[in-house]
Parts: C-alpha cells; structure tokens; sequence
C-alpha cells in the first residue's frame, strides 16, 4: 500500500517504519472503525505532546514475518478489537496467526496492548488478552500496561481515555519522555479550488469507489468489496409494521452484473449517509453553510497519513458521506476543539466539561446531544467559525457501513438481497429527533418508491445535483457470516429470533423450502418468534403459513406476543421452555442445532438459560454440568448465534 507507507512500496512493516524515520507505530485491528479512529487521536497526541514520530498502520497492508527485526527504539501500540464469538476483525487474522505459529523472539518488541470488546458476548476481549499475552510470552517489553474497554457497557470510550493516561504516566515517568502541551497540529493541508465546482467530473460527491482509482472518474466494474462496494439499486421495498408510530421495512437490493455472491446467513453492509437536516445543523455549527458548494483538495503533510477520502470533493459532501456527525460525542473531541472556541467563555464552559467526567455524561451524553447541537448549545448559538475544516476531518469519526443479517436464501435469489430493519427514532423531551443513520435512509427510500404520502422524520437527498448515484441505489458490500445451515438439509433446527432477529431465519427457512421443491429430504424446523403484538408488528406474518404449505408438519412457528395480554409478558423462552421434551429429544438423538439472533444483552443470555434449564430437567443433570453441555455446543457450531 503505497500511499500508507509514505511511498515506499513495501509490505515489510520494519523497513516502512525505518525509510520514514518513525519511533511509535500504532496499529488497529478494526472491523467498524473505533479502534483505527482511537489509533489516528492517540498517534496525534504522541505526536504533538511527545514529540514521538508516530504512524498508524492497518495489519492487512503488511507481512509480518519481519516483525521481529524491529528497532528497539520502537514503541508499538496495539488496538485490538474482539469481534463475534472471540474472533479477530478481519484485518488482523494474519498477524494473530503470525503472533501464533511463526513469531520467535520478539524481544526487541516493545508494546502496550488495549482491548475493544463487548461484555455481553461470552468471549469478552478475548483477542486484545490475547495480543498482551502471546507478545509476552514471546520475550517481547511490556512498557505501559494492558487496559481493555467495554461497548456492552457503553464505557468504551471512558475505558480508553483511562488506559491512555496510564500510558502517557509510563512515558513521563518510566521512559522520561519531555512533554509539550498539546496543540492540533493538521496532518493534512486543505486547499480551496475555486476553478473547480460541483458539476465537473473530477469532484467527488460521495461516490465510495472513487479514491482507489487516480486520475480517472470512472467507476470500478468490480470485484466489489468491503473497500469497492457495488451500488445495488432498490428494487422492491415494503413497510412490515401496522403501527402509527413504529416502522420496520423489508427492502431488496438488485445485485445486477455485480457477480456479487452471498450465502444465506451472511450479512450485507449498507453505506451511510447522513440526512439533510443534521447537515444542515453541522455546516451552520461550523459557518460553512455559504461554502458548502465549494471544492477543496486534500494533502497528506505527514508521508504515511492516509487521506480519508476521495478528493477534490465539496464541502457538504465530505459531511454527508463521510463524516459520522448525528453520533455521541467524546470527552476527548471536546478537550481538542476548546481551543477553536468562539469566545473565551464558551472555551471555559468546554473545559470544564471535558475535564469533569460525571459532569460531562449529565451534560452531553446522557442528553443524546450530537455535535453541533452540543457546541451550539454551550456557545449560546455562536457559530464555531475558528475550528479549522481539516481538524473537523482529523476528528470527527468517520462514516462506516451499517450491517444487517440478510433475510432471504441464496438458493432461491441468487441475485437478490433481503434486509429487514426497524426504522430507529427517539423523540427527546426537548422536541430533538434522534434518528438511526440507515435506516431512515431506507425507509426514506421506501416512501418514495411506493409514492407514500405519509412525512418521513427526516429527509435525505435522494436525487439531485448532488446526488451522483441516482435515485433508489446504494452502496453494498457482503460480509460472510459463521451463521451457517447444517450440511445435511434432514438435519433438525431449532430457531430462535425475536423482532428482526427473525431476519436470517426468514432466509433458513426459505432456504429448506426450495431444497424441499428440488426433492429433498428436509428435516424439522422449530422456529420461535416474538413481536409485541399480533396484529401490529409481526413480521413475515402472511409468508409462514406459506412456507408450511410446503414442509408440512416440519415446520412450527411459536410465536410469543409481549404486550398482547397486558398482564402477562410472553417471550421467546417461554414458548422455548413449553416443548422442553421435544426439543431435548431433538438435541440429544437427532442431532439438532440451535440458532439464535438477535438482541445480545438480555434475550440472547435468557434463551440461553431456558435450554440449559431443559437439558437440566430433562436429562436430570445439574445446571452447571448443562451449561458445560451448552458451551460445548457451541464449540461444535450446534449452538449459533448471530446476535447484537
Ligand atoms: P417487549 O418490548 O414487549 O419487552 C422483539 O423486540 C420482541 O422481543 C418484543 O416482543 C420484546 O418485548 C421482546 N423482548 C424484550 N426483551 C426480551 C428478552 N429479554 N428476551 C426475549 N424477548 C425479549
């Protein structure tokens, strides 16, 4: 990766790091962004208070069978995110083989180690643990301690800040490092370029494809990726609720010429933007909205800084694309954009909060504030004119891809990708509407395409001169998933997907349907399903019956309706815990597997005691030894879940 590696055509990270004179390297294994994001803060802080010449790299973009050779003046930071069941993102599954089978001594290796996990799935951090672990045990220096954060908790962000001042203690005071206040220093220079305007070819309007091909506007025509996304049109998108206030939407993408293959289970990533009205909260936060036409280019000042995106681009493009500006907001952001404050107070006020934690989650995060109504609030409706554009680009997080579990099978629609998401929104006592990225794009989207007169929450620029894909397609990748059908179609499973965890269910099941048509000896499907209401948001509700028609007495659907008796909740593990005989025979002589998706953090953990109550109560066995059982079968991939 050329532009990664200050120019130097190499994949041999220690010969990268030397030609570019670099004494800290801080590496990321991300799969949604947070930990490369923390990697470009941290490097920049390094960098201005420390004066340590830092880069950030991805593992996927070296070899590491040098790793080794290292300068022993290197300090090297590792961000490692932990992903589904105790698995690392999909950039660094080369070097945790490396760190696994190859790597010797690394005893010129000097390293600290921060883990991103979620505590609500049962691998917690088990790879950033790891990295600590392998690193040291291979003879490599431990210069600042492990620390780890936590998603499930919603702490993850509180959690790095505390790890990061452990780390800078060490550098004070065990590596005696001088320190310089900290001060934004751009690693990026933006030029305006007033010959250019939005309808000439060169200028990028979000269009994902087109950084990775220099010097030319064209398209790429493939292979599609995770960093080559194909723009899929919309062909068929319908409302699945009948409610005046919820709305879950069923939406088809076209994969056309793409040669895009999926596998039913897998996930399909949509590409964000950002609706009209935050960008316009944004652009007025930061007095850009009489430029948001105007054409910058970017350049990287520091050789190994990777430009975030395509350039010359626009202004308002770079925030709807690219800029992930209706999220929370860190401690971290406000302490670096005091200093852009318009006014002397407001920077006191800004401060403050950022120094004072507890203030900090009253005030802002447990307001649900995005950016700029947070600094419009704190300075009193001053606009932010002082905050440099490039440090909003070095800052701010950026955009990425929305992932839903595909909802139909591969084996019925080659070419077509189902999706089933609830549209999010939260209405605040104030009147502010939180909306969920992509999902009120859909349902924009659906809207429009069933000419709907209903009003979305918020609009989104559909069509347009700043448009370039046109009207009903967006930008998708696939993610494969381990959320796979047994090989033998007679195999018994037994589904359990509440809400829109019914989603790759839905595709299970269609799936056994066509294999069912094609002749084959199917087994028997239990699916459990659960909604509020029976009449308001049970989804697929009119395909089931359809379904059985086809495999007959192998198929049962449970469903369980939490608000249709106001005294009485019924869940998914109440219907699971009322066939406990059955389902223990299919376990124990036939063999089956159990599927669960859907939310991680209670129903995920609930369904999972209801089995292990079963496999207790039916094989008389304690429920501990049921949980090993449990645990077991999730080892042998008989116990799958494909949850968030
Ligand atoms: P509730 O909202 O009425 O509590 C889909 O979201 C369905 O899952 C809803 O019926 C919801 O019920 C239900 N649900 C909520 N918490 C659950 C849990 N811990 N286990 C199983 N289902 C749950």
């Amino acid at each position: 990766n050329d532009a990664a590696s200050g120019g130097i055509n190499s994949r041999n990270i220690v010969e990268v790091l030397a030609k570019n004179n670099k004494n800290a390297l801080l590496l990321f294994g991300s799969q949604t962004g947070t930990a490369e994001d923390y990697c470009n803060k941290m490097s920049r802080e390094l960098s201005s208070r420390f004066g340590l010449k830092t880069m950030v790299a991805d593992f996927a973009d070296y070899d590491w069978d040098k790793f080794e050779e290292i300068n022993e003046e290197t300090l090297v930071f590792f961000l490692m995110a932990t992903y589904g069941e105790g698995e690392p993102t999909d950039n660094a599954i080369d070097f945790i083989e490396y760190l696994d089978n190859e790597a010797d001594s690394l005893s010129r290796v000097r390293f600290t180690v921060f883990g991103l996990g979620n505590s609500t799935y049962e691998f917690y951090n088990a790879i950033g643990r790891k990295v600590d672990q392998k690193l040291e045990e291979k003879g490599a220096e431990r210069f600042a301690e492990y620390g780890e954060g936590d998603d499930g908790k919603g702490s993850l962000d509180e959690d790095f800040l505390t790890w990061k001042d452990g780390v800078f203690d060490s550098l004070r005071n065990n590596l005696n490092l001088d320190e310089k206040e900290l001060k934004y220093e751009p690693s990026v220079k933006l030029t305006e370029r007033d010959d250019l305007s939005i309808d000439n070819e060169s200028v990028s309007l979000g269009e994902p494809n087109k950084k990775h091909i220099a010097g030319s506007v064209e398209l790429t025509k493939g292979p599609f990726d995770h960093t080559h996304p194909y723009i899929a049109t919309i062909t068929h998108s319908k409302e699945l609720f009948k409610s005046k206030d919820r709305s879950c939407v069923h939406v088809e993408f076209d994969l056309g010429e793409s040669n895009l293959k999926y596998s039913t289970g897998d996930h399909l990533a949509v590409w964000p933007q950002n609706c009209n009205e935050n960008i316009e909260q944004f652009l007025k936060a930061f007095d850009l909205t009489s430029k948001r036409d105007t054409v910058y280019d970017l350049k990287a000042l520091d050789s190994t800084f990777q430009l975030p995106f395509a350039t010359p681009i626009t202004y308002e493009a770079t925030v709807r694309h690219h800029l992930e500006i209706s999220g929370a907001i860190s401690r971290q952001f406000f302490l670096s954009i005091a200093a852009f404050a318009p006014d002397e107070e407001t920077k006191a006020k800004v401060t403050s909060l950022a120094n004072d934690k507890t203030k900090f989650a009253e005030a802002v995060t447990h307001q649900k504030y995005n950016i700029a109504d947070a600094l419009l609030k704190i300075s009193n409706g001053k606009p932010w004119r002082n905050v440099p554009f490039e440090f909003l680009i070095e800052n701010v997080q950026h955009l990425t891809p929305r992932y839903y579990s595909i909802s139909s099978s591969s084996l019925c629609e080659k070419t077509k990708i189902d999706i089933t998401a609830v549209v999010e929104s939260e209405v605040e006592s104030d009147g502010r509407v939180i909306t969920g990225v992509v999902t009120n794009l859909l349902k924009n989207i659906e809207l429009q395409q069933n000419k709907s007169s209903a009003k979305p929450l918020v609009s989104y620029d559909l069509d347009g001169p700043r448009n370039k894909f046109s009207k009903f397609k967006l930008p998708v990748h696939v993610r494969r998933s381990t959320f796979k059908l047994p090989t033998s179609t007679k195999t018994p499973i037994i589904l359990v997907g509440p809400g829109t965890g019914v989603a790759p269910l839905r595709g299970f099941i269609r799936e056994r349907v066509q294999q069912a048509k094609n002749g084959m000896n199917v087994g028997p499907s239990l699916l459990f399903y659960g909604c509020r209401n029976e009449n308001e948001d049970y989804l697929y509700r009119d395909e089931w019956p359809e379904y059985a028609k086809t495999l007959g007495s192998n198929f049962e659907i449970s469903c369980a309706f939490s608000r249709q008796d106001p005294n009485k909740k019924v869940y998914v593990q109440h219907k699971i815990l009322e066939q406990a005989h059955k389902i223990n025979k299919l376990l124990q002589d036939e063999g089956a597997i159990i599927y669960v998706c859907g939310d991680a953090a209670h129903m995920a953990r609930d369904v999972q005691a209801s089995f292990a109550k079963i496999i207790a109560e039916e094989r008389g066995v304690a429920l501990e030894k049921a949980n090993e059982l449990i645990r077991s079968l999730k080892v042998q991939n008989r116990y799958q879940e494909d949850v968030w």
